[in-house]
């Protein structure tokens, strides 16, 4: 059965409604919005559509399958306790629109999330409601515009990143409005402060750059390029998809940053991919509070003679809007599962949060190193280069397959699909574009030694496959090499019925 409506169950249906407690024909709906006919629904029974999500299910490749260094997307292991809060009934069945004083318990971890993204990226205030980092590195960016409209400063037209940028900080500032400078890197992969101050002036809104770069690679002089934009009166926006690699060591505040976003579903755990579920919050400095998007859960003193029902007896919550708010980016509070999730996290690992980065860090630079070592050892290492030559890497590495391409005309994308058939999910490939037939890989921290040193022996296997077994794989898989730029631009996500 590969699609549920293509199953005719012979049970004919597989549920069964209690009688309305109102007579349907006392609800008075309008004929005209009465159906003339049954909705399409499937027409199977309860063990038949268990079995069909079972088995699709089974077709998929997870973190909870198998090992998932996807790098920049930060794969981490979603321990499981996160979703038994998630699920609790006081928690997952309430409705966005009850009263403030229904849900005082969900207002208060809504409020302690904000109030640690804040410490723990050194800003002044945090809203929850964008749902991925591409949705807050928007809401920032239309911040810092309202802000210079407060300020009459509307010659600032231009926000510059770094060549090393992920794809979606040039897309979501060019959605604002603004003009994009990109800036070339070092040689080494960092940020290059000659190329900045070449291109900073009176035009300049902000720039954006995530630090550890996309390559892994900490930008030592990043206070100084913060100083050189404040000083032309723009703003630092600090893309904070790689939070995972410096969380308690030090944070965008310290840096001189105005502006983050946190991707709750990396960082904070919990499952992601494929579009969802995520939680992108932002957190800026005091001057940008009032642009905020609503609503923002407030803490109140509990005065005497309120009556309402609070979590304790000192404090009660409630939604807040931002004076000049730039309105609402998502319908409700954001995606309040995903912030549920993430404050669970961190209420159960608090101050060792700055621990699980610090074994990001390592593992990634185990991997790399055993990878260099075993690419030596088996006589592999002329294929591959380094894609940041530094000594340390964060809590990423990237690699170039360019002389692999060169000798046997293989890709990353080969080595990719190799890895397919050795039971890996493969690692980010083609980004960041600065390293020729990239490939970006993250182990994140939950793994352990004996993971890190597997893949890497199979690594290497895969780089000594011949060229035509490599020009083939994946071939153990549910489906073989398939067409993504096809797949990506001719959705199908209707069922096609006949009539
Ligand atoms: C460096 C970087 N910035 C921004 C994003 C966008 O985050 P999201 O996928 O949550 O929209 C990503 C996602 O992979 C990223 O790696």
């Amino acid at each position: 059965m590969s699609h549920l409506f293509e199953h005719n169950g012979a049970s004919g249906r597989g549920y069964s409604q209690p009688d309305p407690i109102y007579p349907v024909d006392n609800l008075q709906i309008p004929s005209s919005l009465v159906r003339s006919k049954l909705p399409r629904w499937p027409r199977i029974s309860e063990p038949e559509m268990v079995r069909h999500y079972t088995w699709l299910s089974n077709r998929n490749f997870g973190i909870d399958t198998g090992f998932y260094p996807l790098g920049s997307c930060t794969m981490k292991h979603n321990p499981r306790v996160n979703e038994v809060i998630a699920q609790l009934p006081g928690i997952a069945d309430l409705h966005p629109l009850q009263p403030e004083h229904q849900i005082q318990g969900t207002l208060a971890i809504f409020h302690e999330m904000q109030e640690m993204l804040g410490i723990c990226a050194g800003m002044d205030a945090v809203t929850l409601q964008p749902v991925a980092g591409a949705q807050g590195e928007f809401t920032a960016i239309r911040c810092f515009q309202e802000y210079f409209r407060s300020r009459g400063e509307l010659n600032r037209t231009k926000v510059i990143v770094p060549d090393s940028a992920h794809g979606t900080n040039p897309a979501s500032a060019s959605m604002a409005g603004f003009e994009i400078v990109e800036i070339p890197s070092q040689a080494d992969g960092r940020l290059d402060l000659d190329a900045l101050r070449a291109v900073v002036g009176d035009d300049t809104a902000a720039m954006m750059i995530t630090n550890p770069s996309t390559l892994g690679v900490f930008e030592p002089e990043i206070a100084e390029a913060a100083a050189i934009v404040h000083d032309a009166g723009g703003q630092m926006y600090y893309d904070g998809a790689n939070f995972n690699a410096i969380l308690g060591r030090t944070s965008p505040g310290i840096m001189g940053f105005d502006a983050v976003h946190y991707n709750l579903h990396k960082t904070f755990s919990q499952p992601h991919g494929g579009g969802g579920p995520g939680s992108g919050p932002i957190g800026v400095k005091s001057h940008l509070a009032e642009f905020l998007p609503g609503p923002i859960v407030e803490r109140r003193e509990v005065a005497s003679g309120d009556t309402l029902t609070t979590v304790n007896d000192e404090w009660w919550y409630h939604w807040q809007e931002p004076a000049h708010s730039i309105g609402k980016v998502q319908q409700w509070h954001g995606n309040s599962g995903a912030v549920i999730r993430s404050w669970a996290f961190y209420r159960r690992y608090g101050k060792d949060l700055k621990t699980m980065s610090e074994h990001a860090v390592l593992n990634a630079n185990y991997l790399r190193h055993v990878i260099m070592k075993e690419a030596e050892e088996k006589g592999v290492s002329h294929v591959f280069c380094d894609g940041a030559p530094v000594d340390v890497v964060k809590h990423e590495f990237t690699l170039s397959l360019a002389p692999l391409k060169e000798q046997k005309g293989l890709g990353a994308m080969d080595v990719a699909k190799g890895l397919l058939d050795k039971g890996y999910m493969a690692p980010t490939v083609y980004f960041p574009l600065i390293v020729p037939e990239c490939m970006m890989i993250e182990p994140t921290e939950t793994e352990s030694k004996e993971v890190l040193d597997e893949f890497a022996r199979k690594f290497i296997e895969v780089l000594q496959e011949d060229a035509d077994v490599l020009h083939n794989a994946p071939v153990t898989t549910k489906v073989r090499r398939v067409d993504e730029v096809y797949a990506a631009r001719n959705l199908v996500l209707s069922y096609p019925f006949d009539e």
